[in-house]
């Protein structure tokens, strides 16, 4: 088969096309259609990412295509339209074989291309506002990077969650045209978002903040909270990893909350499962739109992971595999 590989931490660019051996068939096969992309594939491609994958590896969390064939009992047959979470590597290639509870029935309105797109940001997205933000009905949802992948997830999934409104901080007006795209209600630039915010909420604030980015803005993110607010601590494109000085917290009843999708995944069995049996119908119904993914040829992964790490990346981030 056909398939991406990383012979070396040399960044994005290191990734090429190769002929390798398929998969073994113990799970479900999948012939893939699409794969995604997302920032930790950046991270790994320079050894930056807290998983260190042995070289050389076949990058890529998630994937989309049909069924070729599955264990009995296992839910699904040959000719299933599904998504696929390989969580950290594996998805960039031909055929991926994978655990049935690694493996989701994909509505038929959504195309393989949108599929390879929702596994890896909407389950984070919905771990973040629902089980560790406990987003309320009517609340206000600020996010950060709200035009990059896991950035437009929230906006498409917070007013399907309740929220009743949703602020994207976006670093170009070109960005912000992506953010609206997604469903923001309001757009506002990362310099000076604070007083935006401040603003735009009459001086209350937001009462969550979703935050994939990090850096130098998090203090003011604290800052643009409302009374009983969470900031989702989500990831650190930005860079820095921040620190939070607790009185911020005390001084306005607010909180900083980790959000680690993986691991929360990890040890509680049957969470995947559960978070799709939400999400599953929404999607189906329309209720929360696909994404519209940016689409690179197989060959072009190199440029596709790239567009991540040097941050010209709009929306989520696809291959198309076949
Ligand atoms: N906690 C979890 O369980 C979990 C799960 C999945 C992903 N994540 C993390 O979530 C983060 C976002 O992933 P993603 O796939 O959404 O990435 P993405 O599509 O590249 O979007 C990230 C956004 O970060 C902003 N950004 C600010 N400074 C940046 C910089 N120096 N370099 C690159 N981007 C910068 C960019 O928006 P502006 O240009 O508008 O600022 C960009 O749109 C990553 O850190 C990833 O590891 C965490």
């Amino acid at each position: 088969m056909r398939a991406i590989q990383i012979p070396r931490l040399d960044g994005p660019e290191a990734a090429e096309l190769v002929d390798i051996d398929e998969p073994g068939t113990d799970g479900v096969v999948i012939d893939v259609h699409a794969a995604g992309v997302a920032f930790p594939d950046a991270l790994q491609t320079r050894g930056l990412y807290q998983h260190k994958a042995p070289l050389p590896y076949i990058p890529g969390a998630e994937v989309a295509g049909v069924v070729r064939s599955a264990p009995d009992r296992s839910g699904f047959t040959a000719g299933d339209r599904v998504a696929g979470l390989c969580m950290l590597t594996g998805g960039m290639a031909e055929v991926v074989t994978l655990p049935p509870d690694r493996v989701f029935a994909l509505p038929d309105s959504v195309s393989f291309e949108a599929g390879a797109g929702i596994l890896f940001n909407d389950l984070t997205v919905h771990c973040a506002l629902r089980t560790r933000g406990r987003l309320a009905e009517g609340e206000t949802v600020l996010v950060h990077g709200a035009a990059g992948g896991i950035g437009t997830s929230a906006l498409r999934l917070a007013p399907a969650f309740g929220a009743g409104r949703t602020i994207a901080v976006v670093s170009t007006e070109a960005k912000g045209e992506i953010a609206r795209a997604a469903g923001a209600t309001d757009v506002v630039l990362a310099d000076g978002f604070k007083d935006s915010v401040k603003e735009l909420t009459e001086g209350r604030g937001v009462d969550v903040v979703l935050d994939p980015v990090g850096g130098d803005r998090f203090t003011d993110s604290l800052r643009s909270l409302a009374p009983a607010g969470r900031l989702l601590v989500v990831g650190f494109t930005g860079g820095d990893i921040p620190t939070v000085r607790v009185n911020r917290l005390l001084l306005n009843n607010v909180d900083a909350i980790g959000v680690g999708w993986g691991a929360w995944a990890a040890t509680h069995p049957g969470y995947l499962a559960e978070q799709w049996t939400e999400l599953q119908p929404l999607l189906a119904s329309g209720a929360i739109s696909a994404p519209e993914p940016v689409v690179y040829p197989f060959d072009e992964a190199g440029a596709a992971i790239a567009s991540l790490e040097n941050r010209t990346a709009v929306g989520k981030v696809v291959l198309r595999v076949r």
